[in-house]
């Protein structure tokens, strides 16, 4: 008797113990649309590396890179639903999402460089546009840069006049589709992983994105022209579920944040040189001719586009879009 109850609180003991000797690490998927060696999936991989590190191994960040899990649209329903953890979608993509005044940053030449698109994402702007998506269960964690686009096609893109009639693809945003009307061009909404196809088949005639994403992508294999007009911007809203976020523990989330404050840093820090490096990679190729614009020919495009303002100012709302050139335009000390 004495020592069958020995031996049941040992067994005891033992199962109190077991499960901490065998609890499994958190699993955070990470999901994204681009290639590994690009300023986001560089990004993603600083993540976790940091984010294990800190969370000594109590989290496990599961990377998937070049839309593997989910392609544009379907990744923001899965996070929605949980079926992944985390994302960084272009900021482009939360208009379809509902959350419209995402679109401001993809208003033609609203951002003159890197340092304004710094005021804006750590200033109120940032923070009000982050507050937005909490409503949709998701939880903003940190703005990450990609660079400015390049305009491409099969044809010299020099004058707007160059873009009538070309269909040219487009990120699902209702800014980025004005835009392209505007210069008298076809927009037509087409999934990142696809655009490779779509430019080698001719089912479009051009498109736009930054040098890290064209050249990993291997559209400058497939595009004869491009043009640093730097008219717009590419960057990302690292984003996660909002339920399963807030039920982290506290120290975990802790941890997590300062991992992602660091990696936020490091991409932000390696994104002009990744599109930089990039560039010269596709020029070295020989397989594309860049062309940059005149003076002339860049006023040409910034009166062309400027309707876009006008007409889209309904949709993404005239407050933020004053707020969001305030800040931009911000003198700092
Ligand atoms: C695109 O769809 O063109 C890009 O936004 C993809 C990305 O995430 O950089």
């Amino acid at each position: 008797m004495r020592l069958s109850l020995l031996a049941a609180l040992a067994a005891g003991a033992l199962l109190a113990s077991a499960p901490a000797q065998a609890q499994q690490p958190i699993v955070i998927k990470f999901s994204h649309v681009v290639a590994p060696d690009t300023p986001k999936g560089k990004g993603a991989e600083k993540f976790k590396e940091l984010a294990e590190k800190y969370t000594n191994g109590k989290v496990k960040i599961e990377v998937y890179p070049n839309s593997q899990l989910y392609k544009d649209k379907e990744e923001v329903e899965a996070l929605q639903l949980g079926a992944v953890q985390m994302l960084a979608p272009s900021l482009a993509k939360f208009g379809p999402l509902g959350v419209k005044e995402f679109e401001v940053f993809d208003l033609p030449y609203i951002l003159p460089d890197k340092a304004a698109l710094r005021r804006v994402t750590e200033g109120e702007v940032g923070k009000s546009l982050f507050k937005k998506l909490e409503s949709k269960g998701i939880v903003g964690l940190g703005y990450w840069d990609n660079g400015f686009k390049i305009m491409s096609a099969n044809k010299p893109l020099r004058m707007p006049e160059d873009f009538r009639g070309l269909k040219m693809r487009i990120q699902s945003s209702k800014v980025l589709e004005a835009q392209m009307r505007a210069l008298g061009a076809i927009p037509q909404v087409l999934a990142f992983s696809e655009v490779y196809q779509a430019l080698q088949t001719g089912v479009v005639d051009g498109s736009e994105n930054t040098a890290s994403n064209m050249y990993t992508q291997k559209h400058y294999e497939v595009q004869k022209y491009g043009t640093l007009s730097d008219h717009g911007y590419i960057g990302y809203a690292v984003i996660a579920n909002k339920k399963f976020w807030d039920g982290l523990p506290a120290d975990v989330r802790g941890q997590l944040e300062k991992a992602m404050h660091e990696a936020t840093d490091y991409t932000n820090q390696i994104s002009q040189k990744e599109n930089d490096e990039a560039l010269d990679e596709m020029k070295k190729s020989g397989r594309i001719t860049f062309i940059e614009l005149t003076p002339e020919q860049k006023a040409a495009w910034k009166q062309a586009l400027e309707p876009v303002y006008k007409e889209m100012e309904p949709r993404v709302g005239k407050a933020i879009i004053e707020e969001f050139r305030r800040e931009a335009g911000a003198v700092t000390h």
